[in-house]
């Protein structure tokens, strides 16, 4: 089975590399002019955005549920815009995909699907709408594309990037697989859509070691992120080669961190995400991806936990938890924090910034989209 997938692998793209050489007049068509079907909508105007006694009642029952994590302060500069958002998704026939790690005004009060970065792969993949629009980050609104060429894929900002997809380029790829001649290449989805055309498959945090270990061989590479690379290979006989890619949060965590919590309550749990450190994981009574810690909080309704992971997660997770406290550090991705409902609002009104990919990488990254989506969790 594992090595079967690597010869598809091999067959699958001379294939598509053949089926995808149109002349250069072709290509120079398709790159200028993507055909979305979501085209024919114009901009609209910017609704009224006035919080009236009519409007508050009616956002009453939405603010109940999210009213221990978002501030009242602040509740009535969000109803209008949560309001406009969830008015426009219909004109626009729309849904929003919103990551884990969105602010909960976003995440709870206009996000149609959440969750981690597989869940939002697969969902991708099954939307039926003209548009997605994609709270999170570039490389995500990528796979949104990959997987749905013929919709409109819109990121309400273009700079929300991450420092796992930028640690990497294809000609970087290019370049290990001179140096590791036959060694299968597994990359991240925090991945330009570049790099993942150069991949075999690719991989997410809760399915990584599934995916490594699916070649049926005892060395595969595992880019780009050192630490996840780390963390998987303590759980397999496979060697992992790595690189030294790093998620800008998570590499800030420190094992001294969750001692001293630890020091302070020896009650309390602590969970991880995969991205930090093979030394904090190491302190961590669970770890796994941010679906995976949501999950295991859900079932083990801990007393008291620490989430290891970007700041906004405790706060999505503690409106469904009202029993568990949250320790809550405090580790922000910038990147992600780009995602307001200012911008959600503007881009569904002005149809804008539209995430295309090239064709001629497309084909190549879509099949290693897929095939890790065929593997199953
Ligand atoms: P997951 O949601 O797949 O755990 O990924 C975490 C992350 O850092 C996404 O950018
Ligand atoms: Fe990238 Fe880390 Fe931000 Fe996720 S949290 S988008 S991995 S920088």
């Amino acid at each position: 089975m594992g090595v079967g997938v690597f010869d598809l692998y091999n067959m699958l793209t001379m294939s598509i590399k053949e089926a995808e050489m149109p002349d250069t007049g072709e290509i120079n068509s398709a790159v200028a002019t993507p055909a979305t079907k979501a085209r024919r909508f114009e901009p609209s105007e910017m609704p009224d955005l006035e919080y009236t006694p009519g409007l508050a009642k009616e956002m009453a029952p939405l603010y109940e549920k999210v009213k221990h994590v978002v501030p009242s302060i602040e509740w009535p500069f969000f109803a209008p815009k949560i309001k406009a958002i969830n008015e426009l998704k219909k004109t626009r026939n729309a849904v929003i995909l919103a990551h884990n790690y969105q602010t909960p005004e976003i995440f709870h009060c206009v996000g149609d699907i959440v969750g981690d970065s597989l869940q939002l792969a697969k969902e991708a993949a099954r939307v039926d709408a003209d548009v997605i629009v994609q709270c999170g980050v570039h490389f995500m609104a990528e796979t949104s594309k990959l997987l749905n060429p013929d919709k409109t894929i819109l990121i309400p900002d273009v700079k929300a990037g991450c420092s796992l997809a930028e640690s990497i380029t294809g000609a970087d790829i290019r370049l290990l697989r001179q140096q590791y001649p036959g060694v299968p290449v597994v990359t991240y989805v925090n991945t330009s859509a570049e790099v993942k055309a150069e991949s075999d498959i690719c991989c997410t945090s809760s399915n990584a070691l599934k995916v490594i270990e699916s070649f049926g061989v005892d060395r595969v590479m595992c880019l780009p992120d050192e630490f996840l690379a780390q963390n998987i290979a303590k759980q397999t006989k496979v060697k992992v080669i790595t690189w030294k890619g790093h998620c800008e949060v998570h590499e800030r965590f420190t094992p001294e961190e969750l001692r001293a919590y630890r020091r302070d309550d020896p009650n309390i749990v602590i969970i991880a995400h995969p991205e930090c450190p093979p030394d904090v994981v190491a302190e961590a009574d669970f770890s796994g991806s941010t679906s995976g810690m949501i999950n295991w909080v859900k079932t083990n309704q801990p007393k008291r936990v620490v989430m290891v992971t970007e700041c906004s997660m405790s706060d999505n997770v503690a409106v469904e938890n009202p029993n568990v406290e949250f320790v809550r550090p405090c580790n922000l991705c910038p990147h992600m924090k780009r995602i307001t409902l200012d911008n959600i609002l503007e881009s569904l009104l002005y149809m804008k910034e539209e995430v295309t990919v090239d064709p001629l990488i497309a084909g190549r990254a879509r099949l290693a989209v897929e095939r890790m989506i065929n593997l199953g969790n």
